[in-house]
């Protein structure tokens, strides 16, 4: 059975973006899911000095062999001041001093939410041209504005949204 990872890029105890990516894991079938938080990697800020002194943080040699051990990876990022989260950007940070080639190539799903009406808009772009030179294979780009009005009980609320979610959750299970 395929494996496939979903995680928000996030740090939030309720955060919308995991919910989104649990939603969307959840319209994969046949697969085995697992569902990650970053809170439960314990990342400290990203520095040279620090890298020099202690050396790379076990946490993150082990959320990257999560992404190694996947078929897919679905995530959904937060966008603070129109770039990735802290936390998101901290373990990318980490992780890609071990491995430039971070996403390994993975089938991935790549998603935003937000509050507002423009849906993580900014993040996604920068993320779209970052990932694939650190070897992403995003093969689905989707974003949900106004994650209140369009999404509630576990779901994407709004037909045309979960519509135009569920086609791109459908090429995501055709290249796992
Ligand atoms: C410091 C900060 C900056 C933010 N900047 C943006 C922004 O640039 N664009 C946006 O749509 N939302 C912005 N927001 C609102 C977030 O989209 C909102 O907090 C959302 O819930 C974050 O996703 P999460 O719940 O998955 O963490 C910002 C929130 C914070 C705390």
């Amino acid at each position: 059975m395929k494996r496939i990872i979903a995680f928000a890029g996030s740090n939030s105890k309720n955060s919308i973006n995991k919910h989104l990516a649990i939603y969307a894991s959840s319209l994969v079938d046949g697969v085995a899911i697992e569902i990650l938080d970053l809170n439960d990697f314990d990342l400290p800020l990203y520095g040279i000095d620090l890298e020099k002194e202690n050396g790379i943080p076990e946490d993150a040699h082990k959320f990257l062999n999560l992404i190694k051990a996947s078929d897919g990876i679905i995530l959904s990022l937060a966008e603070h001041n129109g770039a990735y989260s802290t936390a998101f950007k901290n373990l990318f940070d980490w992780m890609s001093r071990i491995e430039g080639k971070t996403f390994m190539g993975k089938p991935m799903l790549l998603m935003a939410t937000s509050p507002g009406g423009r849906g993580g808009a900014s993040v996604l772009q920068i993320a779209q041209d970052r990932f694939p030179r650190h070897d992403a294979n995003i093969v689905a780009v989707f974003s949900l504005p106004n994650f209140g009005a369009n999404f509630s009980e576990g779901k994407i609320v709004n037909s045309e949204l979960d519509a135009e979610l569920k086609s791109k959750v459908e090429k995501f299970q055709a290249a796992l």
